[in-house]
């Protein structure tokens, strides 16, 4: 029993990656090839990935969006947690992002489930309002550009079933929410999406110190 979630030193880590990480070969592969990459520190953290991947099946979930795909790590996992019949609708605003993870998606045999959709996030969410889609997605996973969030949360509840869950990454800022020095803009939109999901009413929540912070907001029906 523990009152509050412990640090965890880089000896704590490492037990924890070696001890429960269930990465499949391919997987492994994405992720050490983005190590030193110059922007590889975006990629969401294995446990992270796989705690996604968890609650998908937890949720019999069968369509997904993710919002922010970089090389694909977080989309191929969420991908191979889905049913045969599953969607990941991907969305990013590079294309040279979403053509290296097309290559990943292919190797690993789930570029059938995987929809990707190049471009401002806030157009491809309003697209899929627009196709008729709301009410209709299982879970959202966010982990894009931060000031981008309180609208992909907006259009992101619509998109939502009632149970749905929606996700955002980086909540903790690498700690620089809790600073009040920090005032960059991204900083800034991630505080007051935080104060907004603690207040609203809409949305069972949970803030989660894993990876640089996981929050979970489940639509209320
Ligand atoms: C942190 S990375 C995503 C990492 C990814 N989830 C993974 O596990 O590898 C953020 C991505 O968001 C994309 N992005 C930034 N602003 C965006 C926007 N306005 N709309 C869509 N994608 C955006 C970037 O191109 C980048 O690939």
């Amino acid at each position: 029993m523990s009152r509050r979630t412990i640090q965890l030193d880089t000896p704590v880590h490492e037990w924890l990656m070696t001890h429960s990480l269930r990465e499949t070969p391919i997987q492994h592969e994405l992720r050490m090839a983005m190590e030193g990459h110059p922007e590889g520190e975006m990629q969401t953290s294995p446990e992270q990935v796989q705690l996604l991947a968890l609650l998908l099946k937890t949720m019999k979930a069968s369509r997904v969006i993710e919002v922010g795909v970089f090389t694909g790590y977080s989309a191929m996992g969420m991908a191979m947690a889905l049913p045969d019949d599953g969607l990941v609708v991907a969305c990013d605003l590079s294309p040279e992002h979403m053509a290296v993870a097309q290559e990943w998606w292919d190797r690993a045999g789930v570029s059938d489930r995987i929809q990707p959709r190049v471009g401002p996030a806030s157009e491809s969410l309003t697209q899929l309002l627009e196709a008729g889609e709301a009410g209709s997605y299982d879970f959202i996973y966010c982990d894009a550009d931060k000031t981008g969030y309180p609208e992909y949360y907006e259009l992101g509840l619509q998109l939502l079933r009632p149970g749905g869950l929606l996700t955002f990454d980086n909540m903790l800022r690498g700690g620089r929410v809790a600073d009040p020095l920090v005032d960059d803009e991204s900083t800034v939109a991630t505080r007051e999406l935080a104060a907004k999901l603690l207040a609203d009413e809409r949305v069972d929540y949970s803030l989660n110190p894993i990876g640089d912070g996981l929050a979970l907001a489940m639509k209320r029906g």
